[in-house]
């Protein structure tokens, strides 16, 4: 399988300053077969980008869009405007589900109208820190896993991504901490089972699982190394292009 770099650029960059970025990134990164490099900016930027953009070398992804394909819902961009446009989006990111008000329901729909439109979805997965602290962590996974994915049939589950992320492992949130390979890899093994109990182990083994949380170059190795992890989704590190890059480059090794 493929070593997966997603940067998640959040609400950051002007058209402008994202166009920039990616003009150095392509320049600045190799052609690595085994390394699949993903760029997700906003909305607005999507389409300038998609023309900018070399395929050979990295992808590009949506942060979000909405479940229906057209009609009267306001200030929404669908998957059917996207189809062709971005390969991948971000589905169930917890700043959508805890400040946007997204719910396993809305991310279910979302995650089947962008398998339906060919754009494949990263389902984001992951346990607040109240949620840890009361030993409610498997229940959560299972339950955003389950939900998320209850419209995915067994022949599609194979152009799903999973991502890892406990909130209280995010740069941005208040008080963030570092999450431990082992935490991680005791989570990234029940993710794998949930996905056996569902679509049985063959078809499970196929899903790629990527790790999210204050990653950045020096710890990135480490968390690579953990068995069942497929690749990084990065926030903050994503933003500053030589991280970002050197990010890439531990991809690289570690895959080797
Ligand atoms: P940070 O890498 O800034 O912690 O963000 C993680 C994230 O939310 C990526 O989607």
């Amino acid at each position: 399988m493929k070593t997966y770099i997603v940067g998640n650029w959040k609400l950051n960059f002007t058209v402008g300053e994202a166009s920039i970025y990616l003009h150095k990134l392509l320049r600045k990164i190799p052609n690595y077969r085994d390394v699949e490099v993903v760029v997700a900016p906003s909305t607005i930027a999507l389409q300038p980008l998609s023309l900018q953009i070399d395929r050979h070398k990295m992808k590009l992804c949506a942060q979000n869009a909405f479940y229906r394909d057209y009609g009267a819902f306001t200030g929404e961009t669908s998957f059917s405007q996207l189809r062709g446009m971005v390969d991948y989006v971000i589905i169930g990111h917890s700043e959508r589900r805890y400040i946007l008000g997204e719910n396993d329901k809305m991310i279910a729909k979302k995650v089947a109208a962008a398998v339906r439109n060919r754009v494949r979805p990263i389902l984001c997965i992951g346990e607040t820190e109240s949620e840890r602290a009361f030993g409610e962590t498997a229940d959560v996974i299972r339950d955003q896993l389950t939900g998320g994915l209850s419209e995915v049939a067994d022949d599609d589950i194979e152009k799903i991504v999973i991502a890892y992320e406990p909130v209280w492992a995010i740069s941005s949130v208040k008080g963030a901490k570092l999450a431990s390979p082992d935490e991680i890899g005791e989570v990234v093994k029940l993710i794998r089972r949930v996905l056996t109990d569902i679509y049985g182990a063959k078809l499970a083994e196929k899903v790629p699982v990527l790790f999210g949380g204050s990653v950045n170059a020096s710890n990135a190795g480490a968390y690579l190394m953990i068995p069942g992890v497929n690749g990084l989704l990065v926030g903050g590190a994503s933003l500053i292009l030589s991280e970002f890059a050197d990010i890439i480059e531990v991809a690289k090794k570690v895959s080797q």
